[in-house]
């Protein structure tokens, strides 16, 4: 008889769950401030920014109007119909309230819309670099994740063809976030009517579009998939507040999505967790209905901040180095280092080297393991010049420590 251990006694489901690496490295990175060392943070994915002070007052607002019952399952009908809007004059997208579903970030969103079309054996195409979070969702929907990369060279971006040539009867669904955590890569509308055209021909396949960057973009205009009409039945639309507004700890993101898909994912949401938080939901109001103004300034200093950051990992020997178009990473490969070692430290992959940046520099980075790029570190640039600035000093001077 086998004995019953703690381990065992948890479930298959979530022993095949692996632990996110960058909850990892924060927790680390704690730890060694904790010690009273200067840590600098590049580990985590947030804004650095306050949230804009029109949405703070809508929720204390909410507050001192006692709007803190229960709201419908997928969101109050006015943020619903107000997310329609936006979607149809920001996005070309046709919805009414009843595509709509909000849920607490888009996070969960994500996991609504796998939950609700993935079988055990379904495949999932997801392009890498990747969200950490996307294989164990689809892991959790006991779905097979089927990763086709896209190369540095090809600013991370996954070729059609490539695409083309992974799908197979058991397809499901193709997973990707445009701009890209971790790469910043931003598809063109050529770059994803290319990806619609195969979709097209797979009647079966559905996009789960992940746009939660889309106003943190530097240089061209934001496309969604879903606005090409020969798929817009197959596609989900996911976004959130949390990075454009920087509003992450309110927990509210959502979906634009067939009226199906939306009545299957709240019902899920109805058993789980019900609707988001309504104080949230009258914050994400204010946010949705009010000026991007603070949205567009939040981007200039991300823009500002990519700029320095990558210029100075050009300086470093042996860095290859990408420029993000969006989001607030950059993903440099740095797999000429790998092999290396310092005082008994020997980097045998990206994670490891990370760990040598924050223990030997005290800047806290990702491996790029996590994201399903080996070569890679992420960087968030979501911190300020100066933390910057002595960050990417740090970097240098331990790589160069690496023979
Ligand atoms: C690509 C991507 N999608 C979704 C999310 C989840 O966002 P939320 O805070 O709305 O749950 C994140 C957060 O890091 C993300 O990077």
């Amino acid at each position: 008889m086998s004995t019953i251990t703690e381990t065992n006694l948890l479930s298959e489901r979530l022993r095949a769950l692996s632990e996110s690496e960058t909850l990892a490295m924060t927790k680390k990175a704690r730890e060694l401030a904790g010690q009273g060392h200067k840590v600098i943070s590049l580990s985590v994915g947030e804004p650095d920014f306050q949230t804009p002070q029109h949405i703070k007052d809508a929720a204390k607002k909410a507050i001192d109007d006692g709007f803190t019952f229960y709201t419908p399952v997928p969101g109050t009908a006015e943020l619903r119909q107000a997310i329609a809007d936006k979607l149809k004059k920001e996005n070309g997208l046709d919805y009414t309230a009843e595509n709509i579903v909000v849920s607490t970030g888009a996070k969960q969103s994500i996991a609504n819309v796998l939950l609700s079309i993935i079988d055990p054996g379904d495949e999932v195409i997801i392009f890498a670099p990747y969200w950490v979070s996307y294989v164990e969702m689809v892991k959790l929907a006991e779905g097979k994740s089927v990763i086709v990369e896209g190369t540095i060279e090809n600013d991370y971006k996954v070729k059609p063809s490539d695409l083309e040539a992974a799908i197979t009867p058991r397809t499901k669904a193709i997973l990707f976030s445009s701009p890209c955590n971790p790469s910043g890569a931003v598809f063109s509308k050529e770059e994803l009517t290319a990806i619609a055209n195969i979709v097209a021909k797979n009647e079966r396949i559905f996009v789960i579009a992940d746009e939660i960057y889309e106003y943190i973009n530097f240089e061209g205009s934001h496309f969604s998939i879903g606005s090409v009409s020969a798929i817009k039945d197959r596609v989900i639309t996911v976004n959130g507040f949390s990075k454009g507004y920087a509003m992450t700890g309110w927990r509210v993101g959502y979906i634009g999505a067939p009226k199906w898909i939306a009545a299957a994912c709240d019902k899920i949401q109805g058993q789980v967790t019900s609707g988001t938080c309504s104080i949230a939901q009258k914050a994400a109001y204010a946010a949705v209905t009010g000026d991007l103004s603070a949205a567009k300034e939040m981007a200039v200093a991300y823009k500002r901040r990519r700029d320095l950051v990558t210029g100075l990992l050009k300086e470093i020997p042996g860095v290859k180095v990408n420029v993000p178009q969006g989001a607030f990473y950059t993903f440099p490969d740095i797999s000429s280092y790998i092999g290396k070692s310092y005082n008994g430290t020997v980097i045998n992959k990206a994670s490891d080297l990370a760990m040598y940046l924050l223990n030997e520099g005290h800047v806290s980075s990702v491996g790029g393991d996590a994201f399903g790029a080996p070569n890679c570190i992420r960087i968030s640039f979501a911190a300020s010049d100066e933390n910057l600035k002595e960050a990417l000093r740090r970097i240098k001077e331990c790589l160069a420590k690496l023979k």
